[in-house]
């Protein structure tokens, strides 16, 4: 008897849960090939796959949304572009842009904003930036041996930003429910660990085509991975570079408190994502490695991490 009842309070709980959580992922979400994307950005991937023209020179930013995108878009800007733009210089470009304007993304859901012809029309080098998994960039990008910097990050970090951001958005997008789909692999561009899986492997295989960081070991040693990164661009910082502390500057003026405390991040709103007004200080909440502690139970952060680590096994890729 106690057993049953128990089973019925399963299937009730579990149907419970059905009701409130499918409805919320087909709103927001269409399987694409394996990923959960936002219905339009799927329309943008298959845009891209048609009429996007790679270049060899290239160089692809490509992150899991919620992973670091605006620092590590800020970094590659200020390392790229420093013979320019000099890190202590008034008139640095990061000074009076945010930094999700200054390196274009590849799929918008709004292809007004950066149409294929806009991305065309950009000098070489160019600085690009994506979400997108490994499986759905152009193909043309790896035949063509571009160079492409991936970024990750714990992932229940990842889910608590997400959270914070997309909540902002949807108002009905409660953590418990974030969580739920998260830990079903439903989040934007997800199940993150295909995401991660993906280009982990392909960096194993090709470690002079793909850099992989995580975020985590960026925040615990910045400056020795702005030179990692500084390389891979196929700019490395000189001697005399580093002698006059341009890496730490660079990596100042682009850290989380400086770039906050801007005027062009702290303030205003912006339409990066179709339609869809959003703060520009939205980008730079915490800056914390592991600041899920303060909004998931232990209960949560353990199936959540029994989870990653099952996906992850064998793999060699660790949180
Ligand atoms: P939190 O929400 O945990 O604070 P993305 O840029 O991919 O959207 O990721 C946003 C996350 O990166 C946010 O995490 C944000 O605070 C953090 N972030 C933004 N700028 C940063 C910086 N300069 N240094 C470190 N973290 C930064």
């Amino acid at each position: 008897m106690a057993e049953a009842q128990r089973e019925s309070d399963h299937e009730v709980a579990a149907w419970d849960e059905e009701e409130t959580l499918a409805p919320m992922r087909q709103r927001l979400w269409v399987l694409y090939r394996g990923y959960w994307l936002k219905h339009q950005t799927a329309e943008s991937v298959r845009l891209l796959e048609a009429q996007f023209e790679p270049r060899p020179d290239d160089l692809f930013l490509v992150t899991y949304p919620k992973s670091g995108t605006t620092w590590l878009k800020a970094l590659a800007f200020a390392v790229a572009n420093r013979q320019r733009h000099a890190a202590g210089s008034d008139g640095h470009p990061l000074l009076t842009n945010h930094p999700q304007d200054l390196v274009p993304f590849l799929e918008l859901p709004d292809r007004r904003v950066h149409p294929v012809a806009g991305l065309d029309a950009l000098a070489s080098p160019r600085l690009l930036c994506t979400h997108m998994p490994v499986a759905l960039l152009p193909p043309r990008v790896s035949a063509l041996g571009c160079q492409v910097v991936y970024l990750c990050r714990e992932p229940k970090d990842v889910l608590v930003s997400y959270w914070h951001f997309a909540s902002k958005v949807h108002p009905d997008f409660t953590l418990d429910k974030a969580f739920q789909l998260f830990c079903q692999g439903v989040s934007s561009y997800g199940p993150i660990w295909e995401h991660y899986l993906g280009y982990w492997r392909q960096s194993l295989m090709e470690p002079h085509k793909i850099l992989f960081l995580k975020y985590d070991d960026m925040m615990a040693d910045p400056v020795s991975h702005v030179k990692t990164l500084a390389k891979f661009l196929r700019v490395p910082f000189s001697d005399d570079e580093v002698r006059r502390g341009v890496v730490e500057a660079l990596v100042d003026l682009c850290s989380f408190d400086k770039l906050k405390s801007l005027q062009v991040n702290s303030s205003g709103v912006s339409d990066r994502i179709a339609g869809v007004p959003i703060e520009n200080s939205s980008y730079f909440r915490a800056g914390k490695v592991g600041d899920w502690a303060t909004h998931l139970t232990p209960e949560m952060a353990k199936k959540l991490d029994d989870i990653v680590e099952e996906k992850m096994r064998g793999s060699g890729l660790k949180f």
